[in-house]
C-alpha cells in the first residue's frame, strides 16, 4: 500500500483524506493517506521521515514555505508560488516540489464555472501567500490585465514586480477601484473573520461580473453575500478549488486524473449537512 499525508499544524479538520480516499475509490487506486500533525520546529525532519517509506504529500498551513525549502526539485509554478503544496518521492527518492493550488483555482474558473480568461480584466484582492500561488496560472490563461489591489500596497507593488515578466500586471489600493472588471476574486483572508476588502460596488456591473472567494463555509462568505447583493453574475466559493488543487496532487502522484465533479458534490452535501 502506496502512503500519503497531508502535513500541517493544526490539521485535525483537513478534508484531504476525505477527497483523496474519495478519489482512490473511483480510480481503483490502492492508496492510504492520512493527515499528520507536523511540529512547528521542526517540519524538515518529520517529513524526510515520513519520505523514508512515504511516497507523497499535501502541505498546508504554515508549512508550504518549509517544504519549498526542502524539495530538491521544484516545478516552475512552485518556484514561482515561492511555495509547494505537493511533495512527490521520485524512483531516485529525491523530492519533487509541485504547487497545485493556483491550477486548482483556474480549474474551477474554466471548467466547473466554464469561465473563459483570455482578454478578461482580472481583479485580484490581497497579496499574500493564496495570490502568489495563483498568478502564474491566471496569467497563462491571457487575461488583458490582472490588477492586484491589497491593504498594504507595498506587498501588491511587489508582486507586480516579480511576475511581470509573465503577463500583464498592476498593482492598486482597494479605494483606487472604480470601473468594472469581468473577474474579481477575494484571496484576502477577510472572510474568516467576516469581512471583506472595501471595493466600490461599481467594480461589479450586474450581470456579467463573476466573483470568487478563495474561502468557503457553511454559508456564504461576506465577499459572495455582497457581490451577489450587487447583481454579480456568479458569487462562488474556494470548494471547488480546493478539490481540484487534490485532483492536481491526485495526478501528480499517480498519473490518473480523477473526476473531481462527484466529490465536489459530496464535499457540498457534507458541508450543507455539518
Ligand atoms: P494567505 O497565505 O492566505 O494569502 P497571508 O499571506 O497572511 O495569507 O495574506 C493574507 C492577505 O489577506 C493579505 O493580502 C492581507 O492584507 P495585508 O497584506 O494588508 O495584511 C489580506 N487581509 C487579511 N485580512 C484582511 C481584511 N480584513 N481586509 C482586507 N484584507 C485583509
Amino acid at each position: 500500500m502506496d502512503h500519503y499525508v497531508v502535513f500541517g499544524n493544526p490539521i485535525g479538520h483537513s478534508k484531504s483524506p476525505l477527497i483523496h480516499s474519495l478519489f482512490a475509490e473511483q480510480t481503483g487506486q490502492a492508496l492510504d493517506y492520512r493527515t499528520a500533525l507536523a511540529p512547528l520546529d521542526d517540519f524538515a525532519a518529520f517529513a524526510r521521515a515520513f519520505f523514508v517509506t512515504g511516497r507523497g504529500a499535501n502541505v498546508t498551513v504554515p508549512f508550504k514555505e518549509q517544504a519549498f525549502a526542502l524539495a530538491d526539485r521544484l516545478t516552475e509554478r512552485a518556484r514561482r508560488a515561492g511555495a509547494v503544496n505537493t511533495l512527490a518521492r521520485q524512483a531516485d527518492g529525491t523530492l519533487l516540489g509541485d504547487n497545485t493550488d493556483g491550477a486548482g483555482l483556474v480549474r474551477d474558473l474554466t471548467v466547473n464555472a466554464g469561465l473563459s480568461l483570455r482578454g478578461t480584466r482580472i481583479l485580484v484582492l490581497g497579496a499574500g501567500g493564496a495570490v502568489r500561488g495563483a498568478l502564474e496560472p491566471l496569467l497563462a490563461e491571457g487575461p488583458a490585465v490582472v490588477t492586484i489591489a491589497n491593504r498594504t500596497l507595498e506587498k501588491a507593488e511587489q508582486l507586480v514586480q516579480e511576475f511581470a515578466d509573465l503577463g500583464p500586471l498592476s498593482a492598486s489600493g482597494f479605494d483606487w477601484l472604480e470601473e468594472p472588471v469581468e473577474v474579481i476574486i477575494n484571496a484576502t483572508s477577510a472572510s474568516l473573520s467576516g469581512e471583506r476588502p472595501p471595493i466600490a460596488a461599481s467594480l461589479i456591473q450586474p450581470g456579467v461580473t463573476f466573483c470568487y472567494d478563495m474561502m468557503y463555509a457553511k454559508e456564504p462568505t461576506t465577499f459572495c453575500r455582497w457581490a451577489a447583493e450587487q447583481g454579480a453574475l456568479q458569487a462562488m466559493d474556494g470548494l471547488g478549488m480546493l478539490v481540484e488543487q487534490a485532483a492536481e496532487a491526485f495526478e501528480l502522484w499517480r498519473g490518473v486524473r480523477p473526476d473531481s465533479a462527484p466529490v465536489l458534490a459530496e464535499l457540498r452535501r457534507q458541508l450543507a449537512a455539518g
